[in-house]
């Protein structure tokens, strides 16, 4: 395998970027494709800098060189050298032509980076993964994306084993070649770097639409999937029409090219990738049909396809200038996706739902071992830096910015940065420069966000007076060491404030020193810009409660010291849908203080009381109860500890919802429960799905206090089903339940979804969430079942990634049998696919902190998988990293 037993350990710096020796202005690939060996002819049309005087050196790995020549001349063996991934070419000038041939075997290639086959030899069709250094596996070529080059691609292939051929770019001629054989040509006029460059061939099927851009350009979209998955893409075209009618209007933004061809497979490392022209997608991502869909994932396809489509403009348009400003266009991105899933969907939720990840996903990392800045200094290997820090708070700066420039002055400034960029690759100091520079305004101190890793934790206290009638907000921020970095500096974090009477009421605010026009309104935003900093709030007639960090105004952890009936005001008053989740948040994780440290239950009473009269609240909206009706979860709660026994966490936040669910009452729940499914329909609108959101969380809640009652009615939603929303709720109940009917109904997923992967893959995770004690001896039975395989990624992840990740209790099992295991097979993995197992190592973060026996078994597993010789560059960085942090 290519990339195994890497020489190069030598980090890559963001202090030692130079400018490209030599570039490419234009490419010219042609393909003769072949599911064992492919042959690619490559004519790079070079331009040399005449400031710099390195030689032609090209990326290349895993090639056969078939034949190389100069300017026509077919070079000797002296004026070359191939050796660790580099091709030296010895007398190349300035607009020299160099041509290369070289073999590579897709069927071979099991890490699904650069051509492989996606689905079997007989029925596959073969695809490219070019992102992050794909395409030097398929060609040699300078592997970076600040080397911008026009690309004319000619496949060729056996017309009936691929009678599709598809090329990112516009189509520019077919025809046959005689001998069964045909081509077709792809002319891309959008100068663009070598990972976005996309191939596909094979026998897939298609749905198309004509669309018509705002300035009246017609471009063809069309889907193409394997012909049992073609009649659910639909779903997905919808979502890419929205997507684009709505980069049109917020952004001003419009598609470039004839043609918007997107793929689905079941064989991809991760979400989808944003290929000119052709996106590919992992098929997670883009099939639904609500047989066998969940709405949570209709929303995640509708939020994937919007997020590659978007990426035409951040990402492709303008694109990065090295992999140290990734989160340029991938936290831009992932901010433009949420936008829009907030504008299709519910905002407040769609708010919830994104902090919700964040705390689960990026907070955990940030005080991890792996922490890094939403902008690396160093990294070895840059697949393992796709990470929630440079996706998820990359968004959240970008949100914090734009939240500073307003809805107007940030699309002044995104224009502005469009404009200058086009056509370019561009750094994070171009974009907050550009956003400035729109704005006459210096954003440049928000570039420590970007430089620090660590998430800042933010004190507020507050202080009345009640003679000069004036409340004094003072707030402290401090970023706890992470590795490499101990020493941190305070960045500037917006605080979105509002204050409430005691009856629940918003107060205007007259902030000390403000201008006149600010005043008066009833929230504001206030900048804590330094290490402490005090706010002075007058003509206050009573001492209020402050309603801070709205809409989760900056990713930072607040500290502020409420009483517990101060968090039930804003749990029931707030009008911010945020911070009232928020307050209910706050309130659950005192509750789970109280419960552990058995001295008071005034949290508890206060978080069972209040959600017991939001359930009795028929104005609340569906959805936002359920998601109250929840407390933080295991991952969540267990960053709160200083020393963490996941059983004992586990434990707690069932005893928690116990206690809630008896406060709400058997019979109310009951209620609630017969009159929700009295509604049950198999529509996708707000409502449908939030009622299906409630159903669930009502029916969890009853399974705490009465099982025998919650399997009778998980077992009736599972046999009277009309969606999948519904099957896996009940399924999901059962199986957590232990319940006696789980093993008829698993039986009967299995047959009914034998052939419908994506269906199976829950199938496995479902099974992951067993208690604790049993988990690990499922997850070794699921192992043998003839569905799995460690080859494909989203099955591994069904299965060891669900585990792993999303039942701490039954991962960290007290005896070590867990890590061993999931190290086992992490060795095993990174033979077959390096990037997954780096992935799924991950899954070790926060071992640190375990209780003793835990701690010594989880660092056992890690070292003892260390040790092992032949790792992966992937899997060594990870794994290393867990040990020495
Ligand atoms: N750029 C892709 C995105 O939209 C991420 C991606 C897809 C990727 N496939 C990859 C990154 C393979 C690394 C390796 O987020
Ligand atoms: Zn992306």
């Amino acid at each position: 395998m290519s990339n195994r037993n890497d020489a190069s350990t030598t980090p890559i710096r963001l202090s030692d970027y130079r400018a490209p020796a030599w570039r490419v202005s234009a490419i010219e690939l042609a393909f003769d494709l072949g599911i064992d060996t492919t042959e690619v002819t490559s004519k790079l049309h070079l331009r040399r800098d005449p400031d710099q005087q390195a030689p032609l050196r090209l990326d290349g790995e895993g090639l056969e060189l078939l034949s190389i020549a100069l300017d026509g001349q077919p070079l000797p063996e002296s004026a070359w050298r191939y050796a660790n991934q580099v091709l030296e070419v010895d007398g190349a000038r300035d607009g020299s032509l160099l041509e290369t041939r070289v073999r590579v075997q897709p069927a071979a290639n099991t890490a699904l980076e650069g051509l492989y086959l996606s689905g079997s030899r007989e029925a596959g069709f073969l695809l490219t993964q070019c992102e992050a250094e794909g395409f030097r596996h398929i060609t040699f070529f300078p592997d970076r994306p600040d080397v911008l080059a026009s690309y004319t691609v000619t496949l060729r292939a056996d017309r009936d084993r691929f009678p599709v051929l598809l090329a990112g770019g516009n189509p520019d001629g077919h025809g046959e070649l005689g001998d069964g054989r045909h081509w077709a040509r792809f002319v891309d006029p959008h100068p663009k770097p070598s990972y976005l460059f996309a191939l596909v061939a094979g026998r897939l099927q298609h749905i198309e639409r004509n669309y018509i851009t705002g300035s009246g350009r017609k471009v063809q979209l069309v889907i193409w999937a394997e012909p049992d998955a073609i009649g659910r893409c639909g779903y997905a075209m919808d979502a890419l029409e929205r997507s684009m009618r709505w980069d049109e209007e917020a952004y001003g933004r419009e598609y470039d090219l004839d043609v918007f061809h997107v793929v689905a497979t079941h064989d991809f490392n991760m979400g989808a990738m944003e290929n000119k022209g052709l996106n590919i997608f992992n098929a997670k991502y883009l099939l639904a049909d609500p047989d066998s869909s969940t709405d949570d994932e209709y929303r995640a396809v509708e939020a994937v396809v919007a997020h590659e489509y978007f990426h035409n403009w951040s990402g492709n348009r303008v694109t990065c200038r090295d992999w140290f400003q990734l989160s340029l266009k991938e936290g831009l991105t992932v901010f433009r996706e949420q936008q829009f899933s907030a504008d299709m969907n519910s905002a407040p939720l769609k708010r919830i739902e994104d902090v919700a990840l964040l705390r689960r996903a990026q907070f955990p990392e940030d005080a991890g071992p792996l922490a890094h800045p939403v902008r690396p200094a160093q990294y070895s290997e840059i697949n393992n830096f796709y990470t929630a820090t440079v996706y998820e708070k990359g968004s959240e700066l970008v949100r914090m910015v734009a939240g500073r420039l307003g809805r107007e002055g940030f699309r002044r400034g995104m224009d502005l940065y469009f404009s200058r960029n086009d056509g370019h690759a561009a750094t994070l100091e171009d974009f907050l420069g550009a956003l400035g520079d729109a704005n006459q305004m210096d954003l440049m101190p928000y570039l420590a966000w970007y430089a620090q890793a660590g998430t800042p934790r933010v004190s507020a206290r507050g202080h009345y007076d009640a003679a000069h009638r004036t409340y004094t907000l003072t707030l402290s921020q401090h970023t706890p060491a992470t590795p490499s970095q101990p020493h941190k500096q305070p960045v500037p974090i917006p605080v979105k404030l509002a204050l409430f009477d005691r009856d629940g009421r918003m107060l205007p605010l007259h902030l000390a020193g403000d201008n006149a026009t600010a005043s008066g309104d009833s929230e504001r935003v206030v900048v804590l810009d330094r290490t402490e900093q005090a706010f002075v709030f007058q003509h206050v007639h009573a001492a209020p409660v402050p309603s801070l960090l709205r809409g989760f105004s900056a990713p930072v952890i607040l500290e502020c010291d409420y009483a517990p009936g101060e968090l039930a005001l804003l749990l029931r008053h707030d009008v911010d849908g945020f911070n009232r989740w928020e307050a209910g948040q706050q309130l659950a994780a005192r509750a789970f203080d109280n419960l552990r440290d058995g001295k008071t239950t005034d949290s508890l009473d206060a978080w069972c009381d209040a959600l017991a009269a939001l359930f009795g609240d028929s104005t609340l909206d569906d959805a936002l109860l359920a998601d109250l009706l929840t407390p933080p979860g295991e991952i969540e709660l267990a960053e709160r500890e200083r020393v963490v026994d996941p059983s004992h966490v586990h434990v707690l936040r069932q005893q928690l919802q116990e206690q809630l669910a008896l406060r709400i009452g058997r019979e109310a729940l009951q209620q609630r429960y017969d009159a929700l499914l009295a509604h049950t329909t198999l529509e996708l609108d707000a409502i449908s799905q939030g009622r299906r959101r409630l159903k669930r969380r009502v029916l969890e809640l009853i399974a705490r206090i009465d099982p025998w009652t919650a399997h009778t009615l998980a077992t009736l939603q599972y046999d009277n089903a009309p969606s999948m929303t519904d099957r896996l709720a009940a399924l999901s109940v059962l199986v957590r339940g232990n319940a006696p009917q789980a093993r008829a109904a698993l039986l009967h997923f299995r047959e009914r979804y034998a052939d419908n992967p994506l269906a199976m893959d829950k199938w496995f995770s479902v099974q992951t969430q067993l208690p604790g004690e049993t988990v690990v001896e499922r997850v070794l039975a699921l192992e043998s079942d003839g569905a799995f395989t460690l080859k494909n990624p989203n099955r591994v992840n069904a299965l060891f990634g669900s585990w792993a990740r999303s039942n701490p209790d039954g991962f960290h099992r007290a005896d070590g049998s867990g890590y061993q295991l999931l190290a086992q097979r992490l060795q095993q993995l990174d033979a077959i696919n390096p990037q997954v197992a780096a992935r799924l190592a991950t899954a070790f973060n926060g071992w640190q902190r375990l209780e003793p026996g835990r701690h010594a078994a989880a660092r056992a597993a890690i070292d003892t998988l260390a040790s092992r010789p032949g790792l992966s560059r992937n899997l060594r960085e990870i794994v290393q990293g867990m040990q020495h942090g």
